[in-house]
C-alpha cells in the first residue's frame, strides 16, 4: 500500500527514523512500518498467539500506522525491532539527598537519553543552598547547581545518536530555594536542556486565593523555615513566565488526587514536556490517534475511532512488554504498573473538516464528546485484554478494585502527548493545539526550516478559486488569515489561529479533554507578543479552577529560537 507522506515527512523521517548504514539510509517508510509491526506483533505469541495470529496482529498494526491513523511515540518507530529496542518516550527517576543518589541519577539519565527517552526529576528532596553537610561540615550546593550538573551531561549525550535529550525538573512551592528556581531559565542560555516547572500544591494555592503567608519547608528535617507571601511567589511565576514562557505550573495534589496506584508512591515529577506523570522509575508508552483521518462526509465515524482505540491499545500493551528498559528497576516498575498513554493529534484538522472554529463553544463540546469516547473504549479494551492477559500486577494495591472494577491491563490508558515530531510525519496539527499559523515556517531539524501551507486550507482555496501563490506568500508573512479581503469570512473564521484565540479558550479545550484523560494534557496557552502579565495570571488562576493538572504559556517572540516561526525574520 502506498503511504500518503509529504514532503516534510519524508525529510524527518530520512533524517531521523529511517535506519541508517553510516550515513546512507537503507530502510524505505514502508520497511520501517513493516520493522515495527512485525516486533510489536511477536508479543502476541506471549499470550499464546501462534504465527498465524502474530500475522494478522502483524498486519493490523501496519495499516494502522502507514495509514497515519495512529503513530506511536517516536523511539517506538525509532527503535522496534532494532537492537536498541528501547520504545518508551518518558520516564521519571528520583532524586534524593545524597551524593550517591544524584549522581547515580545522572548516570541512569544518561542512559536512557542515549536511548531515545526523556527523563523527569523531581528536586524537591534535596537540602537547600547553603544548608548544612554533616559527613564534611560544609555547606549545600542546593537543587539548582545541581540541576546545571544534570544539564551539562545531558549536553553531551545524544538521544539515540539522534536528538539531544531533553529533561523536565520540578521544584515544589514549599522549597526553601523556590524564588532562584523561578527564575533560574531567566537567561535563555542556562538550563537549555531543561523545561522547567513549580510544583503548586492546594495549600498554596488556597493562600493565593487568600491572600495569606505560607511556609518554606527544608526538606533535610521537614523544619520550616520561612513564611512567604503565596501572592508574592505566585506573582514571580507570571513575572518569568510572561518574560520567557519559564516557568510552567504543575498542580501536584491534583495529580496525586488522581494517582491509580498511590501504594506505590507519591508522583513527584512528569516527564519532559508534562503530559506524563510517573512513580520514580516509571516510565510510559505513548501513542495518539489522528482525528483528522477520523473525520468522513463532515462527520466523525465513531465506529473507525472506537476500532482504533481498541487496536491502538493492544498495540501500547505489546509496546510495554516487546521493550528494552535501560534499567531493571525500569523494567520491573513497567511491568508492575503497565501504564501507557493514548492521545490524539490532529485536533485542529479534525474540527476543520467538522466546519468548527476552534474558538467556539461547539470546539468545548466536540473535544469533551472525542475524549470520553476514547476514555470509555481504552478502559473497556483495556479491560478485556485483562481477561486474556492477566490485569497488571499492582491491580490488587491500586485504586480499580475499590471502585468495583475487576481486572484492568494497564494502570492507565490515556494522555494527550505534544506529537512534535509524529504529528509531521502524519501530516497533522500537532496534539490538541490549535493552528499555529495557516502557512508557515517550521524549524524542525537544528537550522532547517520547511515551509507549509495547510493543506486543508490549500484545498479549500483551490476548490473555492481563491488560491494564488501571491496570497500563500502574504499569508506566510502574517500566519494568520483574519482580515484579508482574498479570503471568505466563513473561512477566515475557520481558519482561527493560535494567536487569535482568547487564552481563555485555550484553557478550555485544554480541560474538556483533561476531564476525560487518565494522565495530563500537553497544551501550551500562545499569547500575542504585547500580552500583560494580568493576562497571564488570569490563566493560570483559569487553569487551576478549571481543574488542569498543569500548564504552560508562551509569549510570542520571547524566547531567541522558536520551533514555530511566522514571517521570515529566523
Ligand atoms: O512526536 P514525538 O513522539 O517525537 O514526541 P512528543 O509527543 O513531542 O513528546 C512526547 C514525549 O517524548 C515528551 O514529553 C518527552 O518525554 C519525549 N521527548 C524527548 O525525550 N525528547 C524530545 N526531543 C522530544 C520528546
Amino acid at each position: 500500500m502506498k503511504i500518503n507522506l509529504s514532503a516534510n515527512a519524508i525529510t524527518v523521517l530520512e533524517k531521523r527514523y529511517l535506519s541508517k548504514k553510516g550515513t546512507k539510509v537503507v530502510e524505505t517508510p514502508q520497511d520501517m512500518f513493516r520493522r515495527v509491526a512485525k516486533n510489536i506483533a511477536q508479543v502476541e505469541k506471549d499470550f499464546g498467539g501462534d504465527k498465524k495470529t502474530q500475522k494478522i496482529m502483524e498486519d493490523r498494526f501496519y495499516d494502522l500506522m502507514t495509514s497515519l491513523d495512529f503513530l506511536p511515540n517516536s523511539p517506538t518507530l525509532m527503535n522496534a525491532g532494532k537492537e536498541l529496542q528501547q520504545l518508551a518516550a518518558c520516564f521519571v527517576l528520583p532524586v534524593e539527598d545524597s551524593m550517591d543518589s544524584i549522581f547515580e541519577t545522572i548516570k541512569n539519565a544518561a542512559l536512557i537519553h542515549k536511548s531515545g527517552g526523556g527523563t523527569g526529576f523531581s528536586f524537591s528532596r534535596l537540602r537547600p543552598t547553603n544548608d548544612r553537610v554533616l559527613s564534611t561540615g560544609g555547606i549545600a550546593s542546593g537543587p539548582i547547581s545541581f540541576m546545571k550538573v544534570f544539564n551539562s551531561a545531558t549536553e553531551v549525550v545524544k538521544q539515540g545518536g539522534t536528538r539531544r535529550g531533553a529533561n523536565m525538573a520540578i521544584l515544589k512551592v514549599d522549597h526553601p530555594d523556590i524564588l532562584e528556581f523561578i527564575t533560574s531559565k531567566q537567561n535563555n542560555e542556562e538550563l537549555t536542556n531543561f523545561n522547567i516547572s513549580v510544583g503548586l500544591t492546594e495549600e498554596f494555592m488556597d493562600a493565593v486565593m487568600d491572600g495569606a503567608e505560607y511556609p518554606l519547608v527544608n526538606p533535610r528535617d521537614n523544619k520550616v523555615v520561612e513564611k512567604v507571601s503565596a501572592r508574592k511567589v505566585f506573582n514571580m511565576i507570571v513575572e518569568s513566565a510572561h518574560k520567557n514562557g519559564e516557568p510552567g505550573i504543575v498542580f501536584l495534589d491534583r495529580i496525586n488526587d488522581e494517582n491509580p496506584t498511590p501504594n506505590y508512591g507519591e508522583i513527584e515529577s512528569t516527564n519532559p514536556c508534562g503530559e506524563q506523570p510517573l512513580l520514580p522509575y516509571e516510565a510510559c508508552n505513548l501513542g495518539s490517534i489522528n482525528l483528522s483521518n477520523m473525520v468522513e462526509n463532515g462527520q466523525i465515524n465513531f465506529e473507525k475511532l472506537k476500532k482504533t482505540v481498541e487496536i491502538s491499545i493492544r498495540f501500547l500493551d505489546n509496546t510495554l512488554q516487546a521493550s528494552n528498559y535501560p534499567l531493571k528497576k525500569i523494567q520491573d516498575m513497567v511491568l508492575t504498573n503497565r501504564k501507557v498513554g493514548l492521545g490524539v493529534m490532529g485536533f485542529a484538522d479534525c474540527l476543520i473538516k467538522l466546519e468548527i472554529p476552534y474558538n467556539s463553544d461547539k470546539a468545548i463540546n466536540t473535544a469533551e464528546k472525542i475524549m470520553e469516547f476514547i476514555q470509555h473504549h481504552s478502559k473497556i479494551y483495556s479491560q478485556e485484554l485483562a481477561e486474556q492477559r492477566g490485569s497488571f500486577a499492582g491491580f490488587d494495591e491500586s485504586v480499580y478494585p475499590q471502585k468495583g472494577i475487576y481486572m484492568m491491563r494497564n494502570a492507565t490508558t490515556t494522555t494527550i502527548a505534544p506529537t512534535g515530531s509524529i504529528s509531521i510525519i502524519a501530516n497533522a496539527s500537532s496534539g490538541v493545539e490549535p493552528l499555529f499559523a495557516v502557512c508557515y515556517k517550521r524549524n524542525v531539524l537544528d537550522n532547517e526550516s520547511l515551509v507549509e501551507v495547510h493543506p486543508l486550507f490549500e484545498q479549500i482555496a483551490k476548490s473555492r478559486g481563491f488560491y494564488s501563490e501571491e496570497l500563500m506568500e502574504k499569508i506566510a508573512q502574517q500566519g494568520s488569515v483574519k482580515g484579508l479581503k482574498e479570503v471568505p469570512e466563513d473561512i477566515q473564521k475557520l481558519f482561527v489561529t493560535a494567536h487569535e484565540i482568547e487564552p481563555r479558550r485555550h484553557i478550555e479545550i485544554q480541560s474538556a479533554f483533561q476531564r476525560h484523560t487518565d494522565n495530563a494534557v500537553s497544551k501550551t496557552v500562545n499569547f500575542k507578543a504585547e500580552a500583560t502579565k494580568e493576562d497571564i495570571a488570569e490563566v493560570f488562576l483559569e487553569s487551576y479552577k478549571l481543574k488542569c493538572k498543569g500548564v504552560t504559556v508562551y509569549r510570542d517572540g520571547s524566547r531567541d529560537a522558536q520551533v514555530l516561526t511566522v514571517g521570515d525574520n529566523d
